[in-house]
């Protein structure tokens, strides 16, 4: 028996030329089980990532997921190719559930996560993610999603010189890395973890092929800058996206060791307009929708095409993550 699965709709859902955003699919198949849904995902492949390129995001609702493995399980469906955290250069410190599967971000519930393309502050990144909700947050902790197309137009209109600099010119990151995980930061990967270091030697030579910069400090701490990296990304449908973490950086990347006015600039070292970006990021904000979690809730994102984030909460909040490696 095959599965009943409609597209529904969603207070707060946007609407733009090319259809909603996002896409909300909902299993209207009462007692329809895990293998069902899986074998729905099998045969509806190539629509889902049709639907998935166009919109940037698919919301599945009211299917049979309770628990990490449900999820992993679910996600195998996709045949997508797992991109694994080890191998990422991801500032979270994060807890693997299983292979595939992990907690979003071990950041405390009053830590603002801006949004961002995942790892677009790095060399290596997803090319898509899954969100899995295990367990809603007593109130708040809605996954901020925004079209960074949509925001690059809009930055074109109002913000043209900054729009432009930023295509032309690229960004440069720099963050310092603690010398152990520190979990009470967003971003307190150890250097050792994001590297898989266990020297400075061994940090160095990843460091030198990955074409960053970098300072050892006192602390034992490792202040490091990427290769100019691209703010903004062409899509194959000729669509320019704001492919970057200029936000994430400029309104979050705080703790006890780091300075977000100092933790980008534009490719060639000139600092950032702050006004400029202070407006795209409220210009992000007003095309934001806030994805209304519900207990076994999956969300599939485009991360070349949709900005992340987490809005802060109070009580138990066990969103899971798994991202798929590029093509
Ligand atoms: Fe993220």
């Amino acid at each position: 028996m095959s599965v009943n699965v409609n597209i529904i709709s969603v207070p707060g859902q946007q609407q733009y030329d090319d259809g909603a955003f996002p896409i909300v699919l909902a299993c209207q198949t009462e007692g329809a089980t895990l293998e069902q849904v899986t074998a729905w995902v099998q045969e509806n492949q190539t629509e889902l990532a049709q639907q998935l390129t166009k919109a940037g995001t698919i919301l599945f609702r009211d299917f049979p997921l309770a628990v990490d493995q449900d999820f992993d399980t679910f996600i195998k469906a996709f045949d997508f190719d797992n991109f694994r955290y080890e191998d990422s250069l991801s500032n979270a410190v994060r807890v693997n559930r299983t292979e595939r599967v992990f907690t979003a971000n071990e950041a405390p519930p009053e830590v603002t996560i801006y949004l961002h393309h995942e790892m677009a502050q790095t060399p290596i990144y997803p090319s898509k993610l899954f969100f899995f909700c295990e367990q809603a947050a007593e109130s708040g902790g809605a996954t901020p999603l925004c079209r960074s197309d949509i925001l690059f137009q809009k930055m074109e209109e109002e913000i043209p010189e900054f729009a432009k600099a930023c295509e032309d010119k690229g960004l440069l990151y720099t963050n310092i890395m603690p010398a152990e995980n520190d979990p009470n930061s967003g971003m307190g990967r150890s250097w050792q973890s994001t590297f898989r270091a266990e020297t400075k030697e061994e940090a160095e030579s990843r460091l030198l092929e990955l074409g960053y910069t970098w300072e050892w400090l006192d602390d034992g701490c490792l202040k490091a800058t990427t290769p100019v990296l691209p703010a903004v990304r062409v899509l194959p449908d000729g669509r320019k996206t704001f492919y970057n973490q200029l936000i994430a950086a400029f309104k979050g990347w705080k703790d006890s060791r780091n300075d977000p006015s100092k933790a980008i600039t534009l490719g060639d070292g000139t600092p950032l307009d702050k006004a400029a970006v202070l407006k795209a990021a409220d210009l992000a904000e007003e095309i934001t929708f806030d994805v209304p979690w519900q207990s076994g809730d999956v969300a599939l994102v485009d991360n070349y095409l949709v900005m992340h984030g987490r809005r802060t909460f109070s009580g138990t909040r066990k969103v899971l993550a798994s991202l798929v490696a590029a093509e």
